[in-house]
This record gives C-alpha cells, sequence and structure tokens, in this order.
C-alpha cells in the first residue's frame, strides 16, 4: 500500500463537497478539501441558494408592506428602498454562512487547499493558486465536487452588465427599468420576482408551453403564473429566441411563437436557462475519468466514476441540480468509501420554488402518472378554507395528493402556499416510510396550521374532507 498524505481530497466545497468532507471526517478519515474561490461554500452559499433567499425575503416584506399593510391596520405612509443596504444584508447573510462552513472544517480538522484543483493521475491532485507555491496531494480517494456553471445562449454572450446571469441577476447596484428573463425555470422566477418587486417591468420568455415545467403539477404552473401575473410580472411562453442585439442603450431579442415572429427590448436581459457541470481544467482524462454524452462525471449507484477510487457527486453528476440533492450524496458516498452502505433515494427529492406563494413538489405529478397509466386516486385542498390562511393572509395555492388508487400508498405531492418548502417536508417523510393517505389522514395536525390543508388533501383523496 503505497504512502498516501490523505485518505480522501476532495475537489469543491460546496454543499455536496463541503458535507462529504464533514462526514468522512466524523467517519475518521484524514481530509483535505481543495477550492478555488476565496470563500468555501460554493453557488449555494455565495451566489446561489442563500443570496437569492436573502433578497426573496427582503422583497416579499417590501411587497407585503405596500401592498398588505394598510388592509391589517398598518399605516405606513412612506416606503422606499435602499438597495445597497438590502444587498449589504444579503452579504451579511452569504458572510455568516460561509464563515461557519470555515468553522466547521476545522471543527472536523479537514485541512483547507485554498487553489485550483486538477488531476494528475488517480492519486494525485495538483493545487494552484496565484502567490502561492504550488501543491501536490497525495492521496487514496478523490471526490469530484465541482459543481456547475449558468449556460450561455450562442447569440447571446454574457457581458455582465446588459446580459447577465445569475451570479450578477443577485448583485445588481440599480433596478433596472425593464428587464427580460430568458426562461421560467427556478431562476428566473425567483429572480424575476426579486426585481419585479422592486419596480422592475419584467418580462419571461420560455420556449416550453408553461412555467416551472420540469418536475411541477401542470396545475402548480397555472397557479403559479396566476399569482406572478397579479404581481406584474408578464409571460411569453411558446416562445423561442432565436437572435440578439446588445448595445450601450438596451437589449433587443428577436424570435417567434406560434403567431408568427416576434421581438422584446428592455434594459437587461438575464438568461436562466439552465446550468451545465463544470469540469474545465480538472484534467479527468490524466485519471481515466469518463464523462456522460452530456458532458457530466459518470457515476455508478455508489457515486464512483470509472475510476473506483474517483468518485463525483452533485451537480457535475446526473440528476437535478440541488443543493439538497448534492447533499445527500455527500453523505452517502462518504459512508460508501469508507465501507458503510451509504444510500440515496433519487425518487424522493422535493423540489422548491421560492416565490409567493411557494411552489414544492415531491414524487409523481398527475401529468406523469397519467402518462404511466397509473390508477391513482387525487386528494386536494384549496388553502382559501384553511383557518390559519385567512387569518394570516396567505390564501393563495393548494395541496394536492397523488395516492395509488389500490394501495393508497402517497406517490406524489404538490403544495402551492406561501410556506411550500417547509409543508412539502411532511409528505417528503411520509414517502420514505412508503406511508398511505390514509396514514396523513389519521395524523393530528395543530390547528390552527398551515399543515391542516396537508391532511385535509389527504382526507380529499377519498372525498373525507372535513373543512370544505
Ligand atoms: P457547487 O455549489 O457549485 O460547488 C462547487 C465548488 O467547486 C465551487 O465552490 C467551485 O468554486 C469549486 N470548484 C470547481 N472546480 C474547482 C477546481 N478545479 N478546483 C477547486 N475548486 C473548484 N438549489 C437548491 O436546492 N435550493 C435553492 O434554493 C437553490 N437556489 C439557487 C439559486 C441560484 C441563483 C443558483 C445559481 C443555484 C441555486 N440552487 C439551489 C442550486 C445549488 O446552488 C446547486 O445545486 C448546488 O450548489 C450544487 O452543489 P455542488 O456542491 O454540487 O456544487
Ligand atoms: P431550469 O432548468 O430550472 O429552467 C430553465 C428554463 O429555461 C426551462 O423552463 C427551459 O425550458 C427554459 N429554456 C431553456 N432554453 C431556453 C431558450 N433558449 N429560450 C427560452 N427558454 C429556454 O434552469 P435555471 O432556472 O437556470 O436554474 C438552474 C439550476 O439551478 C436548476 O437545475 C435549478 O434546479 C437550480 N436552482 C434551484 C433553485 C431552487 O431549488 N429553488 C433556485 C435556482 C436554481
Amino acid at each position: 500500500m503505497p504512502d498516501f498524505d490523505y485518505q480522501l481530497v476532495v475537489i469543491g466545497s460546496g454543499p455536496g463537497g463541503y458535507v462529504a468532507a464533514i462526514r468522512a471526517a466524523q467517519l475518521g478519515l484524514k481530509v483535505a478539501i481543495v477550492e478555488k474561490d476565496a470563500t468555501l461554500g460554493g453557488t449555494c452559499l455565495n451566489v446561489g441558494c442563500i443570496p437569492s433567499k436573502a433578497l426573496l425575503a427582503s422583497t416579499e416584506h417590501l411587497h407585503f408592506a405596500r401592498e398588505r399593510f394598510a388592509a391589517h391596520g398598518i399605516i405606513a405612509k412612506e416606503i422606499s428602498v435602499d438597495l445597497g443596504a438590502m444587498m449589504k444584508r444579503k452579504l451579511e447573510v452569504v458572510g455568516k454562512l460561509t464563515g461557519g462552513v470555515g468553522y466547521l472544517m476545522k471543527k472536523h480538522k479537514i485541512e483547507v487547499v485554498k487553489g485550483f484543483g486538477k488531476l494528475a493521475d488517480a492519486h494525485t491532485v495538483d493545487v494552484s493558486a496565484e502567490g502561492a507555491a504550488p501543491r501536490q496531494l497525495k492521496t487514496q480517494n478523490i471526490l469530484i465536487a465541482t459543481g456547475s456553471v449558468p449556460i450561455e445562449l450562442p447569440f447571446l454572450k454574457f457581458d455582465r452588465k446588459r446580459v447577465i446571469n445569475s451570479d450578477q441577476g443577485i448583485a445588481l447596484a440599480e433596478v433596472p427599468k425593464s428587464m427580460l428573463v430568458i426562461g421560467a425555470g427556478a431562476i428566473g422566477l425567483e429572480l424575476g420576482s426579486v426585481w419585479r418587486r422592486l419596480g422592475a417591468e419584467v418580462t419571461v420568455v420560455e420556449f416550453l408551453p408553461r412555467i416551472a415545467a420540469v418536475g411541477f403539477d401542470a396545475e402548480t404552473s397555472k397557479i403559479l403564473q396566476r399569482n406572478l401575473e397579479k404581481l406584474g410580472m408578464k409571460f411569453e411562453l411558446n416562445t423561442k429566441i432565436e437572435s440578439a442585439q446588445v448595445s450601450e442603450k438596451g437589449v433587443e431579442l428577436k424570435g417567434s411563437n406560434a403567431a408568427g415572429p416576434v421581438s422584446f427590448k428592455a434594459d437587461i436581459v438575464l438568461v436562466a436557462v439552465g446550468r451545465k457541470p463544470f469540469t474545465t481544467g480538472l484534467e479527468l482524462e490524466k485519471a481515466g475519468v469518463k464523462l456522460t454524452d452530456r458532458g457530466r462525471v459518470a457515476v455508478n449507484e455508489h457515486s464512483q466514476t470509472s475510476v473506483p477510487n474517483i468518485w463525483a457527486i452533485g451537480d457535475v453528476t446526473d440528476g437535478p441540480m440541488l443543493a439538497h440533492k448534492a447533499h445527500e450524496e455527500a453523505v452517502a458516498v462518504a459512508e460508501n468509501m469508507a465501507g458503510k452502505p451509504g444510500h440515496v433515494n433519487y425518487q424522493i427529492i422535493p423540489g422548491v420554488i421560492y416565490t409567493a406563494p411557494e411552489a414544492a413538489s415531491v414524487g409523481l405529478t398527475e401529468e406523469e402518472a397519467k402518462e404511466k397509466k397509473l390508477n391513482v386516486s387525487v386528494g386536494k385542498f384549496s388553502f382559501t378554507a384553511n383557518g390559519r390562511a385567512i387569518a394570516a393572509d396567505t390564501t393563495d395555492g393548494f395541496v394536492k395528493i397523488i395516492a395509488d388508487a389500490k394501495t393508497d400508498k402517497v406517490l406524489g405531492a404538490h403544495i402551492v402556499a406561501s410556506n411550500a418548502s417547509e409543508l412539502i417536508a411532511e409528505t417528503v417523510l411520509l414517502m420514505e416510510f412508503s406511508g398511505s393517505s390514509e396514514d396523513l389522514a389519521r395524523t393530528i395536525h395543530a390547528h390552527p396550521t398551515m399543515s391542516e390543508a396537508v391532511k385535509e388533501a389527504a382526507l380529499a383523496v377519498d372525498g373525507r374532507m372535513l373543512s370544505a
């Protein structure tokens, strides 16, 4: 057995990399983590999940203050925005969490190696950083957790001023008068909401026939779109953008829909058409690590690449690009490396869009159930009949439970609600335990809570709702 400096070197410190490093250290492995950026935490903590949610929270308060305070008897005559202060708070939130990852690395005695990592061979990671001597880390295992980067459209190169991606979309210094968003997925809808609430005219262009089309139930898309239109966002669906002109004054996009050619003008365009795996410069070929046809690192069910001691998780591998997917894979891969039976249940990964109301989904949609010709029973309950929602002024949305018609096993849950991201967890747990709608219907829920709507939707699966 050759002499290694480490049992595991992780490349990338996002929710995949840093969590795997912690779990491996807990299991007694000697671990180093390599990160090219100035702070730990990856896309999620630095420019993704966390800063976007900080801005969503701030602007939701703003919107509520402007639109709903009066109905609650709160008189706030002048409400104005200090965008600088809002961005400063966002950075403080990010700093707290990225600092927290640094603390966790120290606590678990994980060595943080700053710099760009690449493979020299199956047991060697070369690290280079400006102003520091290059290092060579000899290791038993390597974990690739290098994440993803925004996709660029070939005719619309990012200039980071007029043509932006989410990295700039969470950090604009002023509110644009008008913003085009290409892509009605999670980024387009979340950041579109932020800038609309701050006063920009926002038009979202999407080539599919509905918003939130990937992973969400069609009814969710409908209700979400209706609510976002109420906010003032405009949607151009079934529309393909084919060319663009960018000038000092703004952006003009040209394309087509069923009615013929279309064009749109705005100050700025946010391109949110998905992300692609980031493997640039890793030199995977030097160790013989293979990619899939779509450029992701190919792995087996244990997150093992084509080279047995090299593993890969998170956005750089197949599956939904979500922080909690990376996180779960991180725990499982560390356990597999340590000879324990790590496992991820890929059938039950919740997805959330943090608009107002939020949309959350887990398992099968009604459309998927139909496509698969499954015999299902569907229960639905609207928040307009939920006491807590009425009291809290958050009645937009519904809960839908999809259960197998014969066995009653819950196969999917879809929630649109102000706190759908939290409410979905109950159904995720139920599905982890292969629970039935009857289990949910007979579980006592505190009153008054929004979660009672989940119970009512479960009762509705066989038509015995008690509150509507
Ligand atoms: P990443 O978080 O991308 O981390 C990869 C890290 O590797 C980076 O720090 C990178 O600098 C580093 N790296 C790459 N190559 C090298 C190298 N060669 N050497 C050294 N370091 C390297 N997901 C959710 O679940 N919920 C959300 O609310 C959510 N919101 C999002 C909002 C936005 C605007 C965006 C862009 C994404 C959002 N996501 C969200 C997705 C989420 O951020 C990703 O799924 C998650 O970060 C993936 O984790 P990861 O560890 O695979 O990769
Ligand atoms: P996405 O894949 O969620 O949505 C992209 C949308 O753009 C799709 O609806 C697609 O049909 C559309 N599209 C693609 N090309 C187009 C074109 N040329 N013209 C018009 N429309 C086009 O990608 P998004 O929103 O960029 O997010 C990237 C990743 O980050 C996703 O995997 C997402 O899961 C993750 N993310 C997750 C969040 C969350 O969990 N709340 C928040 C933000 C991002």
